[in-house]
């Protein structure tokens, strides 16, 4: 177990080093999406009620050890101020002199935004002598940000163990709905897995079939798995040459007990284009020149009677080309469905995934899920049942 900041003890004049994820999209210096600063308040609030100061960490894009000057974290000081209604100060270095002088000039209650990890070559290393420098800036280390909790840097991991070490606010919250679908879940549980390539997702496969009631398969990768049953799916993406592996996986769930659910019938065009002529069909009447765009009406209605009944659902990847209407359409009936479930109470709706999140935002059902996590390579190889070392550390 991690500890979290109510056992952190009277933190006045503490200096409390918080490492966040403010890896959002920039462009031109403007901030498109504010979801990850706004991730970070509830514990910038808490520390600085506590009378701490609150130095954030943070990493930018990847600079690979090297200042540039455009993935700087600079122009994320002002919206973060903004958010929490109080000055953010910003040192140009995350390390050594310039932020030690920085941080010294600050009073409890201050927050201070410290340069772009990267820009030393120690953060991805995980370097003892970098993260021996974050140390001595301060006095505490709060880890809030479970999107970056997959990689071994060295604010992630070598920190941790120098400081007293200490879950932030959306870390926990983080790790209590993760926890709630698919640590301890409510049965049955039903996953959905989506987006383009088995390939990308193999270790995900094999792990929830091992620990799901039953698992629906849709993307491109459906199209594998149908074509690894000997069906005809003309022009669409396949791996052709995961077909073997496709059936092991189909055998796997057999084993245990997992039901899979792949499309019973299909979208297709011959263009992935908005607006190209598309049709419906079963899956003995795909064309050679036909690709399979979205599942179809009937393999969205089985999924949402399958979720009717579960108790709790996870789920990465959208079930067709959401981004081109009308390709989202077995998407959009299956996160409406379950935001409505979700609501009602009748299902915990835990999603994750970049694609995932733009598609509920897409359907416009994000808040009624029960948790929506924003990070990626993160959630993913939670899900695949990897340690993540970014957590391991804190548990430590
Ligand atoms: C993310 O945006 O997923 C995290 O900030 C991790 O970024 P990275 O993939 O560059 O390590």
């Amino acid at each position: 177990m991690f500890k979290t900041l109510d056992q952190a003890g009277d933190l006045m004049g503490k200096r409390a080093l918080v490492r966040v994820d403010f890896n959002v999209p920039l462009q031109d210096g403007v901030i498109s999406d504010d979801t990850r600063l706004r991730a970070a308040l509830p514990t910038i609030e808490v520390l600085r009620k506590a009378g701490a100061i609150v130095v954030l960490l943070a990493h930018f894009d990847r600079p690979k050890g090297k200042v540039v000057a455009t993935m700087s974290l600079e122009p994320v000081a002002e919206p973060l101020a903004a958010l929490i209604g109080a000055p953010v100060a910003f040192a140009s270095d995350c390390i050594g002199p310039v932020a030690q002088a920085a941080i010294a000039a600050l009073t409890p209650g201050d927050v201070i935004l410290l340069e772009n990890l990267r820009f030393h070559a120690g953060e991805e290393a995980n370097a003892p002598d970098f993260a021996k420098a974050l140390a001595q800036l301060g006095d505490l280390y709060v880890n809030d940000a479970f999107s970056a909790a997959h990689r071994a840097h060295a604010s992630t991991e070598a920190l941790a163990h120098l400081l007293p070490a200490y879950a932030g606010q959306a870390m926990r919250r983080e790790l209590e709905a993760l926890e709630l679908a698919l640590g301890k879940p409510q049965r049955p549980v039903l996953g959905i897995v989506g987006g383009s390539k088995v390939s990308t997702k193999l270790d995900l496969l094999m792990n929830l079939v091992g620990r799901l009631d039953h698992l629906a398969i849709g993307g491109g990768m459906a199209n594998t798995f149908l074509f690894a049953q000997g069906i005809e799916v003309g022009s669409s993406f396949c791996e052709k040459d995961l077909a073997n592996t496709a059936r092991e996986i189909m055998a796997m769930a057999k084993t245990k007990g997992c039901a899979l659910l792949l499309p019973i019938d299909v979208v297709v065009a011959e263009k992935m284009e908005a607006g190209a002529p598309s049709r419906t069909c079963g899956l003995d009447a795909i064309a050679p020149l036909d690709r399979i765009l979205d599942a179809g009406p009937k393999t969205a209605e089985r999924l949402i009677s399958v979720m009717q009944s579960a108790k709790t659902l996870i789920w990465n990847g959208p079930l067709g080309v959401f981004e081109i209407p009308p390709f989202d359409a077995a998407t959009v009936a299956a996160a409406k469905a379950a935001a409505a479930l979700a609501k009602s109470g009748k299902l915990i709706a835990v999603a994750g995934g970049g694609d995932t999140v733009s598609a509920l935002a897409h359907a416009g059902v994000t808040d009624d899920f029960s948790f929506v996590s924003t990070a990626g390579g993160a959630f993913l190889e939670w899900m695949e049942g990897k340690t993540l070392p970014g957590i391991a550390a804190l548990e430590a």
